[in-house]
């Protein structure tokens, strides 16, 4: 089993600890979302898949917005979870298990596609990236929209943070969880891996898990030159200050032309 898949199968139950209050923030990232969707495709409802849905933060907000929105991820168990959370909040969310590499729809199913909170990030190799942001494309019909939320890890590439600070999240039942990260940068200096410690409830019943998984530190220059590679146009990047969202958003449109082989743009860069 990929380590990605572990590293969410096994916080799937946790996830919303992530958040200070998850319920604010998923309508808060979905009014956001939705405003993007409808400034780029016009007035909805829109049929949007959410590639790397985890337990449903963006998908869940933009169906009880109206859009008939698909999820899906790598993680079954987040997966499941996503679905079962969006019907306790009568939504309907229709989620499964897939991979953004190999996405199980047809051509053109979609109005909408996001892959939200550094999802990309997990592709770890440009073949991978390619292959996502390709299969995304697919999926998307003529002039489709494509929205990423990805970290913005310039700042970061520089510094190369080892400790990010804590956060603490309180449950509705009082149940604190601190939530604490480790980076250990890759000698190639865009890549790190996380260690991912929670520790759980109070004074001695305190309960620690620790996970770990890695991502690639993708600066904007490079998703727009992979997006531009896989075939998307009007790739535009949306600073935290103009859209209030928490992470840049990229949104760009599904071009009617072939992609670029990305081989003989490398060749042409050089
Ligand atoms: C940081 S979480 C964000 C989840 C969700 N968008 C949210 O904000 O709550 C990253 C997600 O990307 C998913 N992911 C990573 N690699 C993936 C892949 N190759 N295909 C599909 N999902 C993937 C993970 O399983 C995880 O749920």
């Amino acid at each position: 089993m990929s380590s990605v898949r572990r590293f969410y199968d096994d916080l799937a139950a946790d996830y919303h600890r992530i958040f200070q209050d998850w319920d604010t923030s998923m309508a808060a990232q979905a009014r956001v979302l939705d405003a993007l969707v409808g400034a780029c495709l016009g007035a909805g409802p829109h049929r949007v898949l959410d590639g790397a849905c985890g337990i449903g933060t963006q998908a869940i907000g933009l169906a009880r917005r109206g859009h008939r929105v698909v999820g899906t991820d790598l993680s079954p168990r987040a997966a499941a979870r996503a679905g079962t959370e969006a019907a306790a909040r009568g939504a309907v969310l229709p989620a499964a298990a897939a991979d953004l590499r190999a996405l199980p729809f047809g051509s053109a199913t979609f109005d909408a596609a996001i892959c939200a909170d550094d999802s990309l990030a997990h592709l770890l190799t440009p073949g991978d990236l390619s292959a996502a942001l390709t299969g995304l494309r697919r999926v998307l019909r003529d002039d489709g929209l494509l929205l990423l939320t990805v970290r913005d890890y310039e700042e970061a590439r520089r510094t190369r943070p080892t400790a990010p600070p804590p956060q603490l999240s309180t449950d509705a039942d009082g149940r604190e969880t601190i939530t604490i990260q480790l980076w250990h940068w890759h000698d190639d200096g865009e890549r790190y891996d996380l260690r991912h410690i929670q520790l759980t409830g109070q004074g001695d019943e305190r309960r620690v898990r620790e996970r770990r998984t890695t991502y690639w530190a993708l600066t904007q220059r490079q998703l727009t030159s992979f997006a531009l590679d896989a075939g998307f146009t009007e790739v535009t990047w949306h600073a935290p200050d103009s859209t209030g969202f928490y992470q840049p958003v990229l949104t760009a449109r599904r071009g009617s032309g072939q992609p670029a082989d990305p081989a003989a743009t490398a060749r042409a860069q050089r």
